[in-house]
């Protein structure tokens, strides 16, 4: 990465990647690492600032996370929040000591305008507090510049060199003006230009994917998601007809997805690219004919896919390039940048598809977060029901039909999902729930059509809102529009007779039907 950055040192608070995203929308580009990184490393890297995460220790128990004081001692400013502040005043001579309660939630902190990191700040503003340990004394050649009811130091700074601490979280929105303060610091005290714009990351990549590719061939397995969609759109734009894509339709897509995935990417879209539409769908089907158990079913469908994908690869022959469309959170938290727990070992990060002969990975998205994917995505001219495609599981609508996947059930849940969605959209309230979709039961029950007995499938409509997807709730649909959904689809999609709305959150249940 060229250009001026700040560094995030992460210390194993959950809010690491807050920070960096924080630090962004400032226009000033930001990495995370783990604070076990060398401080020569930091040096080489040369960064305008340094911020140090929160964390769950107590800097001064033995075994806790730290740092060498040199840190200190570069002339780079350094923001400390929560445990880094703290460990700031720790390591350079002040106290920190255990509370007898912890100061918690939205809390009134009387700030110090004078401040350079507070400028602009009200004198007294709501601040996001979470912490059991206190500074108790600042280190020397610091004063205090914030405080609260319950906490004598919510801020300290040694403005000469450029070090300050702060207790509360600015990178949270409850801090209300915690985004004008991280501006402070990395426009205003590491004077940081803020020229991190999308349009000059999609120029860059474009140069720096052109001078790495050279003439060599480049293979992309698109899903038609956005992390594939924008990737493949970079590449598109820097090597043209060097890129294949690969586009496995396993026909288990939204309606009629295969066929805009096809009008973007294909011969008629704009895209000077070799794109290849694998029509698999009976393939899977027959693969998955008479299977009910879900984890089954994710695993045919993802080894058939694989297979698909495979098969094409070898018509094409040796690649240089294979692309994959990892994004920032992936790598941080399959624990290859910050600190954080590994949450999910993303298939994508780190272990390489062994099927395909390809000499080395391009991820050009690897350094973003997935709202920054989409800004990338529409300055390249993708088209918005792209770009702001909601989560789709990789088996898509084989796992939203429960029990056993059949082409005459896939057409049901096509046709009943894509009337709840226009639905949704038409009740302007597409872009306030997170995700939703109809799934098929597997449930058949007695009605009446006319004068005609049915016994039909029952459709299950999920709506949730939700903020990470690790936990949610049901969207509270308006009573008509749901009227209104289980009409049109009783009315219009063949082989069902019943409409059920699933209240379930998240936990107990899963976002997913399946
Ligand atoms: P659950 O159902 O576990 O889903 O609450 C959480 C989020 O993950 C999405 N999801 C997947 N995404 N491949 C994906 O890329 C998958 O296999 C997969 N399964 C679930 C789900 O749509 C929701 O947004």
């Amino acid at each position: 990465m060229t250009g001026e950055m700040v560094i995030v040192l992460d210390f194993g608070g959950q809010y690491n990647q807050l920070v960096a995203r924080r630090v962004r929308e400032c226009n000033v580009y930001c990495e995370i690492y783990s604070y076990k990184t060398p401080i020569g490393k930091i040096k080489e890297m040369n960064p305008k600032g340094i911020i140090l995460t929160g964390g769950p220790n107590s800097c001064y128990e033995e075994d806790s996370p730290t740092y060498t004081k040199e840190l200190f001692e570069l002339g780079i400013p350094v923001l400390g929040l929560c445990y880094g502040a703290q460990l700031m005043q720790h390591i350079l001579g002040g106290k920190v000591e255990r509370a007898e309660t912890r100061e918690y939630g939205k809390t009134e902190v009387l700030v110090d305008t004078g401040s350079q990191l507070f400028h602009n700040v009200l004198p007294s503003t709501i601040c996001w507090m979470s912490h059991f340990d206190y500074i108790s004394r600042v280190a020397p050649g610091f004063t205090i510049t914030a405080h609260t009811e319950n906490c004598p130091v919510a801020a300290a700074e040694n403005a000469k060199q450029g070090l300050y601490a702060i207790q509360f979280h600015p990178e949270v929105l409850h801090t209300q003006e915690g985004t004008k303060m991280l501006y402070n610091f990395v426009r205003g005290v590491c004077g940081c230009a803020g020229d991190w714009k999308m349009d000059s990351f999609v120029e860059r990549s474009i140069r720096e994917i052109r001078e790495k590719v050279g003439d060599g061939k480049v293979l992309c397995a698109l899903s038609g998601g956005v992390d594939s969609s924008v990737a493949a759109v970079l590449l598109a734009k820097a090597v043209g007809d060097q890129l294949t894509c690969v586009f496995v339709d396993h026909g288990l897509l939204h309606k009629n997805e295969g066929d805009e995935v096809e009008a973007v990417f294909g011969p008629e879209g704009e895209y000077d690219l070799n794109f290849i539409r694998v029509n698999a769908q009976q393939r899977f089907y027959d693969k998955l004919a008479g299977v009910s158990e879900p984890e089954r079913k994710r695993k045919i469908i993802g080894e058939e896919f694989i297979r698909v994908f495979e098969e094409e690869a070898k018509k094409i022959g040796a690649v240089d390039f294979l692309v994959q469309g990892t994004i920032y959170p992936d790598v941080v938290e399959s624990g290859l940048g910050g600190e954080s727990a590994v949450i999910k070992s993303h298939h994508n990060v780190g272990g390489l598809p062994d099927y395909v002969d390809f000499k080395e990975i391009i991820e050009p998205l690897r350094n973003l977060f997935k709202d920054e994917v989409r800004k990338a995505g529409l300055e390249l001219g993708l088209p918005e029901y792209l770009v702001f495609r909601q989560p789709f599981p990789g088996p898509g609508l084989g796992i939203r039909i429960i029990g056993d996947v059949t082409e005459e059930k896939v057409r049901i849940v096509q046709d009943a999902d894509a009337i709840y969605r226009e639905e949704v959209a038409n009740a302007g309230l597409d872009k306030e729930i997170n995700q939703y979709f109809a799934a098929l039961t597997n449930m058949r029950s007695v009605g009446v059509m006319g004068d005609e007995r049915t016994y039909d499938y029952a459709v299950a409509l999920r709506a949730v809102k939700t903020i990470d997807f690790m936990t949610a709730e049901a969207a509270e649909i308006p009573f008509e529009v749901l009227n209104k959904v289980m009409n049109r689809i009783i009315n219009e999609v063949k082989g069902v007779n019943r409409v059920m709305y699933d209240l379930t959150s998240k936990p107990p249940g899963t976002i997913e039907f399946e």
